[in-house]
């Protein structure tokens, strides 16, 4: 996720982004992978790397995994400049935990998705009323560069983690089983996956053309007595109403436990 956040600035027109990473390895592959003006200090190289990069930054994006949130927020604390702002992508961790690591620091939490690498992503951004308007447009403008952005209250944000941070794992279990079934019908994995993909992305540009809702778009293929009416019957057989709430229900306990 932070690689699609290095990208989103430079492709933005950043004219520098310093990020850090743990392993020299993963420093060479963002370095092979971003276009210039991106400066990349591992960890293992480099034990103050991050109290070196956030020295004289306006704007921290915290992208590690939750469990080390805690630990570099800690390491650079002290050396954070009077007026720069945090903003962690990291799951469960709260705007008051963030406080308590970086006090005196503007803290934004944000939980973009993987679409995000192209550009496309949907991020839900909390922006807690104690930051002032500047740091908010900051905060928007960097967000943009990753697609989509929508504000959102804290309370919201497993909530909104559950349908559009996961979401993307559950298109592509419906294109993968369709793929099967397609593959089970005789077609070979190519077509199987042509048939399918395509399927999708057509579709997905039609609807963002925005000319129509779902529910028009979906009438326009389903002809009363036809084909398409049979197979979307046997779909809903499966209650999917019932199922998709489920579905986001079960992500949003796993948040709350995982906090
Ligand atoms: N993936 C998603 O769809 C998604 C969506 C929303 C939010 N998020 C959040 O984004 C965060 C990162 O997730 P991810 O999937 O991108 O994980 P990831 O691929 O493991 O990336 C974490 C990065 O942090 C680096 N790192 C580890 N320890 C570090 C340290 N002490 N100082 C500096 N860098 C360090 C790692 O470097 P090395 O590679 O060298 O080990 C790695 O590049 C998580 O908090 C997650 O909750 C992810």
């Amino acid at each position: 996720m932070g690689f699609a956040i290095i990208q989103g600035l430079l492709a933005a027109g950043a004219a520098e982004v310093s990020a850090t990473c743990a392993s020299s390895q993963r420093a060479e592959l963002l370095r092979s992978r971003a276009d210039n003006g991106l400066n990349v200090v591992p960890v293992e190289e480099h034990p103050d790397a991050n109290r070196r990069v956030v020295a004289d930054a306006e704007l921290v994006v915290v992208a590690v995994k939750p469990k080390y949130v805690p630990a570099v927020l800690a390491d650079i604390a002290d050396v954070l400049p009077a007026g720069a702002t945090v903003i962690s992508v990291a799951a469960g961790i709260t705007v008051s935990q963030l406080h308590e690591a970086v006090p005196g620091h503007g803290v934004i939490r944000a939980m973009p998705n993987t679409p995000a690498l192209v550009g496309r992503g949907v991020t839900g951004v909390v922006l807690p009323d104690d930051l002032d308007e500047a740091t908010k447009r900051l905060a928007r403008e960097v967000v943009a560069t990753l697609g989509a952005v929508v504000e959102i209250r804290e309370e919201q944000i497993d909530a909104l983690s559950a349908v559009s941070g996961s979401g993307p794992a559950y298109f592509y279990l419906f294109v993968e089983q369709l793929t099967e079934a397609a593959r089970r019908l005789g077609f070979d994995e190519p077509t199987a996956r042509r048939l399918v993909e395509d399927t999708f992305i057509g579709s997905a540009v039609l609807l963002e053309k925005g000319e129509a809702s779902p529910q028009e778009l979906r009438r326009q293929v389903t002809s009363p007595g036809g084909t398409t009416m049979e197979a979307v019957a046997v779909f809903e057989t499966g209650a999917w109403a019932d199922l998709a709430e489920r579905a986001y229900q079960a992500a949003i306990e796993k948040a709350r436990r995982l906090v």
